[in-house]
């Protein structure tokens, strides 16, 4: 279970999260919804403890987020992130080894995750030489080295030709499991109708609405909506 409690983050005189709360449980795919500027990538920079929150906690099993290593939470960003010096198999490796994995072990599981998703014989390929759903898919694969309990999207089909959303879809759900929570953030409504469980909306960094995806999807009950979700879901159609 990943506990949110009164996650507060400002720059300035602007508040990035105001007192956010929530409770995440493993096997359940969340999706974190709200207009451009609202903090979804700065919520999922705290759970990286990419980003130090101002005040508030973030536990995960019953302690201090802190306790999680370096690679134990999966982060899949915007734009890949890819190292465009070394070759596919090397981004995936990279991280693993350099935290002292044997390379062994660690090579397995990357030819493992790369024949998982359709990518063995790119292992030498540099991220140039891919296309743009190849270079996603690398990097879901990285995220997943350490078979991480809190995996984080942000944004997954932002870069991609709109026709991949359903293929990212398959991939979100293909890697779902049980012991894992798992947070994509999205502007994709089909995206988030197809993976997700449950629903997040945020707006100017105050949380809105956490409810489960059926009841926030609901076309013909909107009545436990807020009014910006309302308004924000009836813009996009
Ligand atoms: N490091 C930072 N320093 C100062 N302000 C920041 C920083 N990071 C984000 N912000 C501001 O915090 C607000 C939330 O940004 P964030 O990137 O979390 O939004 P978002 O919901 O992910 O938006 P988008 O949908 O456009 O990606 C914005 O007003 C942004 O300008
Ligand atoms: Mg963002």
């Amino acid at each position: 279970m990943l506990k949110c409690q009164n996650l507060t983050k400002s720059s300035g005189t602007l508040t990035i999260l105001n007192n956010l709360s929530f409770d995440l449980k493993p096997g359940v795919i969340t999706a974190v919804i709200g207009p451009s500027g609202s903090g979804k990538t700065t919520l999922l920079r705290c759970l990286s403890q990419l980003e130090k929150p101002d005040s508030g906690t973030i536990d995960f099993a019953g302690q201090n987020l802190s306790h999680l290593a370096a690679g134990e939470v999966g982060f899949v960003f915007q734009a890949f992130h890819l190292f465009p010096h070394l070759t596919v198999l090397e981004n995936l490796t990279l991280a693993p080894l350099s935290q002292g994995s044997p390379r062994v072990e660690t090579e397995e599981r990357a030819y493992a995750l790369l024949h998982q998703f359709g990518l063995e014989e790119k292992d030498t390929a540099y991220p140039a030489n891919l296309s743009g759903g190849q270079k996603q898919r690398v990097a879901i694969a990285r995220a997943l080295m350490k078979d991480p309990p809190i995996l984080l999207f942000d944004e997954p089909t932002s870069a991609l030709d709109p026709e991949m959303v359903k293929d990212v879809g398959e991939i979100i759900l293909a890697v779902k499991n049980p012991q894992r929570v798992t947070i994509l953030v999205t502007h994709e409504m089909r995206l988030a109708q197809a993976v997700a469980d449950h629903v997040l909306f945020l707006d100017h960094g105050i949380m809105l609405d956490d409810l489960p995806a059926k009841q926030f999807f609901d076309k013909d009950d909107n009545t436990l909506l807020s009014k910006r979700a309302q308004r924000f879901l009836s813009n996009l159609t």
